[in-house]
């Protein structure tokens, strides 16, 4: 039987350039060498595209190799990854590619868009102030906040403020990643994540829920990869907060349009369920997330893989 030929690309020209390049090894290295012919590319921090053999590929020839390929998987997080730039990429080249497509990759990687459409379907989120300019600090939100750059990933650029005359600072920090922040209410709650996976046979299957515990403050970027994060799967939930917790990831996925798996990240308050963000393209590597989300259900690392490529070629 012939190998399926397969394009793995990795890094991105963003702040998550070495996660996205650790979720490409992860991917490779599960793929079953005697079914899938891998193809490695990496993007480089600069934008520049490298083979395995690390020789520099203009973008023409890339585009070529790529249609050489019967699918591609994109482990690309972050901004020009992610947001819809590479499923455009691959849409224009016509090959299928593994994960959401133009627009949910676009409204995903947007917090603010992704709050529009999050309340219009009845799913809560942080009251948020869009900022644009370090000289516009809003006066008028009730602290703590949390200050975010609206496209981007790891924690970079997030802050929790506590006091006014702090605010500037934050803003700042998420200006330096993107041309807008939110300045949002900070939510008091425990962080509960959940996945879905769009599967070829048009199935939806609903991931374990993860708790992500943190002592005290934000699940920053040190505690997101120094191997100190305390996840909990399966999260312990009632089981009408289970049944929350999936209709309103279910209705998250279908509103933005998602494909292959997303990741949806919940605060679940003394309220009830309140969304934080939506990930296309989440963590890939094996002992990420959403691999260990659908492993608790009996969906193995590989499987996934296998169920993911299989979704793409078949939607294609
Ligand atoms: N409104 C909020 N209230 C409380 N904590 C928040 C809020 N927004 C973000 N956080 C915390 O900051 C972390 C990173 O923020 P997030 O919006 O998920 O950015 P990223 O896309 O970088 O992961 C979250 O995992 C959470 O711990
Ligand atoms: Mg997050």
């Amino acid at each position: 039987m012939s190998r399926l030929r397969i394009a793995v690309i990795g890094g991105g020209a963003n702040s998550e350039h070495d996660v996205s390049v650790a979720s490409a090894a992860s991917v490779t290295a599960a793929l079953d060498p005697s079914r899938y012919e891998v193809l490695c590319l990496t993007i480089g921090r600069d934008g520049v595209w490298w083979d395995a053999a690390g020789s520099a590929v203009g973008l023409g020839e890339v585009v070529s190799l790529l249609q050489g390929c019967a699918v591609v998987f994109p482990a690309v997080h972050g901004p020009r990854g992610e947001d819809g730039t590479l499923a455009a990429l691959l849409d224009l080249a016509g090959v299928p590619y593994v994960g959401s497509g133009v627009r949910a990759g676009a409204l995903g990687m947007d917090k603010w868009t992704t709050k529009l459409v999050a309340e219009a379907v009845g799913v809560r989120t942080a009251p948020g102030l869009l900022v644009t300019h370090t000289r516009s600090i809003p006066t008028d939100i009730a602290l703590p906040v949390v200050v975010k750059p609206v496209a981007a990933g790891s924690s970079h650029g997030v802050t929790r403020v506590d006091r006014q005359d702090r605010l500037p600072d934050a803003i700042g920090a998420a200006l330096a990643l993107d041309d807008r922040a939110l300045v949002e209410s900070y939510i008091s709650g425990r962080e509960i994540d959940i996945a879905v996976l769009a599967c070829a046979d048009g199935r939806r299957i609903v991931s374990a829920p993860l708790e992500i515990v943190v002592a005290d403050g934000l699940f920053d970027t040190a505690r997101k990869y120094d191997g100190t994060a305390d996840f909990r799967v399966p999260a312990r939930l009632t089981p009408d907060e289970q049944t929350l917790l999936e209709q309103a990831a279910l209705a998250i996925f279908d509103a933005l349009g998602c494909a292959g798996a997303a990741r949806i990240d919940f605060f679940l308050t003394d309220a009830g369920l309140v969304l934080n963000e939506v990930n296309t393209m989440p963590g890939m590597t094996a002992q990420s997330q959403v691999p260990r989300m659908f492993a608790a259900r009996g969906l193995t690392y590989p499987e996934l893989l296998d169920e993911l490529v299989r979704a793409a070629m078949t939607a294609a």
